[in-house]
């Protein structure tokens, strides 16, 4: 039998993404390979959402190189990325997995019991018929989630996902990332919340001004920053170009 096609590793080789004039990323150099979740950190306009998008194949870039798997087609074959503030279905919470259900090719016959599944490991079976656009910030977050783990995701690419969340709704939130990881979903996720790369963070990658200034262990980063930009950075002080 033929071995599955993979999304891993996620490479970037010397890849630039400039907008007119302006870099946003320049020659980033990184392996994201199965494993404990990858964090990009860095400061406001860093280019980790660019980054993101890079990663999903929602953009192209501008010169280098982004391979999934060895391949250089972006067609998404088991990625899923997350927005900070995703847009929901005029329809229930269960509708809004079931539709994520179908895109993903699930038998009309499997969806009502598989969005079930979903909506209990993200801890709103309780809510499956409210309309999505009535739930609070936190349950649309993790009913987000559960939209993209219908898709059966290897790569999952979040973008700050709890930016707007408030503590109680941070730790539901990274309860499912974390469980996400533990099942074997390689995560990819943007943060500026450090505390939350301490909780999560297998591995942390700090851009600066479009450029990876460091890529360690999280452990490594924390305590042992090799810069002087992320020594500050982890200081709290402001971090701009460099
Ligand atoms: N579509 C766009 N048009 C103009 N500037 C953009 C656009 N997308 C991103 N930028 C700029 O690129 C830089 C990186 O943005 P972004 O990737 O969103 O950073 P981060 O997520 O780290 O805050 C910022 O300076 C931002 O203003
Ligand atoms: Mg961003």
């Amino acid at each position: 039998m033929r071995a599955p096609v993979s999304d891993l590793p996620l490479v970037f080789s010397k890849a630039c993404v400039n907008l007119g004039a302006t870099p946003l990323l320049r020659d980033i150099d990184l392996v994201i390979a199965p494993g404990a979740p990858s964090l990009v950190i860095g400061p406001n306009g860093a280019g980790k959402s660019t980054l993101l998008r890079l990663a999903m194949g929602l953009l192209a870039p501008t010169s280098g190189t982004v391979t999934w798997g060895g391949s250089r087609d972006p067609a998404p074959r088991r990625r899923a990325i997350l927005f900070q503030r995703p847009v929901m279905l005029r329809r229930s919470a269960q509708g809004n997995v079931a539709y994520a259900l179908l895109q993903a090719g699930c038998a009309r016959a499997d969806v009502v019991g598989r969005a079930h599944h979903l909506l209990e490991r993200v801890g709103l079976a309780a809510l499956a018929h409210r309309p999505a656009r009535h739930l609070s910030g936190g349950e649309q977050q993790r009913l987000a989630l559960a939209r993209a783990l219908a898709r059966d995701p290897e790569i999952l690419l979040l973008d700050e996902p709890t930016a707007n969340l408030d503590p109680a709704a941070t730790r539901a939130v990274e309860a499912i990332i974390g469980e996400a990881a533990a099942s074997g979903i390689k995560i990819l996720m943007t943060s500026h919340d450090l505390g939350q790369v301490r909780r999560l963070a297998g591995e942390v990658h700090f851009l600066v001004a479009g450029r990876l200034r460091e890529s360690a262990s999280a452990a490594a980063f924390f305590d042992h920053p090799q810069s002087p930009l992320a020594q500050a950075f982890l200081r709290g002080d402001i971090v701009a170009e460099a």
